[in-house]
């Protein structure tokens, strides 16, 4: 029996196009031994049927707060407090615009209002309504009082256009609802600092040197710490995917501005963690004006780069943790090793890169843990998401 079978969660299902897939994240949750309640709005039923849900969960769907024969303006304080997550995926702007005003005008909207269950939204809509500047502070909002978030993704919506909006699929909001059951705040009180994306080191006005980290690994570990209940602060270079809502980012570019806020914050921080593919060598007089091809060869005077872990873990302070990634394509665990010493780490995160299922900008890695005691623990291919929570089960046990 796992420590999440037996709980209860409530699934909201609101008006998206992404409805349908609201059944196959129900499914999910069935199958890992949840309690699912259905909560579908009267737009979501316009899109998919209670039947289907019933079917699923084995449970009746709720589906109108004054249904006869049914005492549901009863039953959603009930269900609000026996609630351990409260998902609503999708989340339409809508949802999340009552939600951040406190609006209650149906079971949905009320229930969410009673609960005291952690709340995850799986937001879901067309991109413009996603970057509008209300629901963008709407969300802002629901994450300062502590709602969790997962996606959305990027890519062809139903109204066929391109950009952020997709519901993100259902297997990983399943991932993030069980983490959430697992109900810990471990890092509660504690700062979590990491670097994270890859750098731009400048050439001349329009050309940059750089590397392909998508940011995937790094947030994923900022949403972890979050989960936990730390403050988290990201310097992030560059990157392909969006933070996640809750941490505060600190936008950068190249390798020294990501040394500079590193070494402004770290002081402060519990947990620094170097996920980040800092480039090592920048060059050393970019060009001021937009170079043109002349005809002749272009050589260019490469300088390196502070390394930025180690400065900080030369600036360690008593019980401060310091985690380094190591990006390698062979003999990971000697190069871990060399790192760990180098950069006064306590421990070094070895991941598998040059191969499709590992390293940069891939979903899944192929990780090794090799910490300051000599310990060496080599993990199975799993998503980004799992490695970040193995990472903080090991840190936390540092801390403790
Ligand atoms: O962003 P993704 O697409 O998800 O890809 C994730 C990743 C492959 C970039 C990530 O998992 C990873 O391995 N990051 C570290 C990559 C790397 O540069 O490793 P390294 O062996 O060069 O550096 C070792 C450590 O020192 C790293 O923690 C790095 O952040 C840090 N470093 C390196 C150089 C430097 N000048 N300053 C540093 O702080």
């Amino acid at each position: 029996m796992t420590t999440t079978s037996g709980k209860e969660i409530i699934l909201g299902v609101t008006g998206s196009i992404a409805a349908y897939k609201a059944c196959e994240v129900a499914s999910l949750l069935v199958k890992r031994g949840v309690r699912v309640t259905p909560v579908l709005t009267c737009s979501a039923q316009k899109l998919v049927g209670p039947a289907s849900f019933e079917g699923i969960t084995g449970n009746q769907a709720v589906t109108d707060m004054f249904d006869s024969g049914q005492n549901q303006e009863i039953e959603h304080i009930a269900a609000a407090t026996r609630a351990d997550l409260f998902l609503v995926a999708p989340a339409t702007a809508n949802v999340l615009a009552k939600a951040a005003q406190g609006l209650a005008d149906d079971w949905l909207s009320t229930t969410l209002l009673a609960t005291r269950a952690p709340i995850l939204f799986a937001p879901a809509m067309n991109t413009n309504m996603y970057g509008h500047p209300a629901t963008q502070a709407n969300i802002a909002t629901l994450s300062d009082r502590g709602c969790h978030f997962v996606g959305p993704d990027s890519g062809t919506l139903a109204c066929k256009t391109v950009g952020a909006g997709r519901m993100s699929e259902p297997a990983c909001i399943v991932e993030r609802s069980m983490r959430l059951l697992e109900n810990s705040d471990d890092l509660k009180g504690r700062h979590v600092l990491l670097t994270s994306g890859g750098n731009h080191e400048p050439i001349d006005p329009v050309r940059y040197i750089g590397n392909s980290s998508s940011g995937k690994m790094g947030f994923a570990v900022a949403e972890e710490a979050l989960r936990r209940g730390a403050k988290v602060t990201v310097i992030s270079g560059p990157a392909e995917v969006a933070p996640p809502v809750g941490c505060k980012v600190i936008p950068v570019q190249t390798a020294q501005e990501m040394c500079d806020a590193a070494l402004l914050i770290a002081p402060g921080a519990d947990v620094v963690i170097g996920v980040a593919a800092v480039a090592d060598y920048r060059v050393e007089h970019p060009m001021t004006e937009k170079h043109k091809r002349n005809g002749n060869d272009l050589t260019l005077t490469l300088t390196q780069n502070p390394d930025i872990l180690a400065a900080v873990g030369a600036q360690k302070k008593n019980g401060q943790i310091t985690v380094g990634f190591a990006a390698e394509t062979g003999d990971l665990v000697e190069n871990a090793q060399a790192k760990l010493s180098k950069k006064n780490l306590n421990l070094v995160v070895a991941n598998q890169v040059g191969v499709s299922d590992s390293g940069f900008g891939s979903d899944t890695v192929r990780a090794i843990f090799v910490d300051a005691s000599g310990a060496v623990e080599e993990l199975s291919l799993q998503s980004k998401g799992d490695l970040a929570h193995s990472l903080f089960d090991r840190i936390t046990a540092i801390l403790a």
